[in-house]
């Protein structure tokens, strides 16, 4: 399968915000024993999208630092994390070296994944080819990777809140881009892009590539949240208001 043609731009993007932010915010990731979603650290204790992942194989798709992997690690799951980005995986070799949990890393885009078919319970993404790659192409090699009654988890920016943010990239609290269409946003001062879809949408190609969804969980942003620091295009006070993120669950039939 080629490489998307969004790939070189959204690596350049990475490859910038690892040397950034993401390098150094990986150590704290990493050793928080609460496993949380999202920019306001949701803890999944109060979501339950994951679930008992013991003795799971599992694939994340767009792994960047590696961190969500490194909690599956500590919860029992065997996961292999993958990410196009070298220094992102750079990082996360780091972190295995500093930390001692070890799993393979593998180098590629979650729309063309060299793992074989069948080969995993679980493929999650928070935050990585849930939104860098392309649906049309992540989904089908998620459901390719996955064995039959396997499970899809990914997160990605909320429905509202990609309708409420400006050419800037903020989040305000009008309605500012149309939902009809909503598909590929590239971004005019880096070029990277960034891939959502409408509900409608996502439903209908999960259901085409034999996925039922069990959940869509709206995250709301808990009342001691604070702004974020690194990717603050959105408050808490928002987050409180609104989901400025969603987590979909769907299972292979
Ligand atoms: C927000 S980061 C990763 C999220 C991860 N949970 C973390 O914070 O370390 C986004 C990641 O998506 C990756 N990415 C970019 N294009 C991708 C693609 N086509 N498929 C999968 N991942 C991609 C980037 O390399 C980057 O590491």
């Amino acid at each position: 399968m080629s490489s998307p043609e969004t790939l070189a731009a959204n690596v350049a993007l990475w490859t910038k915000a690892n040397a950034e932010h993401t390098d150094a915010a990986a150590a704290r990731a990493w050793s928080r024993e609460e496993m949380s979603w999202g920019v306001f650290n949701v803890p999944e204790s109060s979501v339950g999208a994951i679930g008992d992942v013991a003795g799971l194989d599992v694939v994340e798709l767009g792994c960047g630092t590696a961190y969500v992997s490194a909690w599956l690690a500590k919860r029992g799951a065997r996961p292999v994390g993958v990410d196009p980005t070298p220094a992102q995986l750079e990082t996360a070799r780091r972190m295995m070296r500093e930390t001692g949990i070890e799993f393979p890393l593998v180098e590629a885009p979650g729309e063309s994944v060299p793992l074989p078919d069948a080969s995993f319970d679980l493929v999650v993404s928070e935050y990585g080819a849930s939104l860098w790659a392309d649906p049309y192409r992540w989904i089908p090699e998620a459901a390719r990777l996955l064995r039959p009654n396997g499970r899809l988890v990914f997160l990605t920016n909320s429905n509202l809140m990609m309708l409420c943010i400006d050419d800037k990239g903020n989040v305000g609290e009008q309605l500012r881009q149309p939902l009809f269409g909503l598909y590929r946003t590239t971004w005019p001062d880096d070029s990277s892009t960034e891939f959502h879809l409408p509900h409608g949408r996502w439903i209908h190609l999960l259901r085409e590539t034999g996925f039922d969804v069990e959940a869509l969980h709206e995250l709301q942003a808990p009342e001691e949240a604070t702004d974020p620091v690194y990717y603050d295009y959105v408050t808490a006070a928002w987050g409180r208001k609104w989901p400025d993120e969603e987590i979909w669950v769907a299972r292979k039939r």
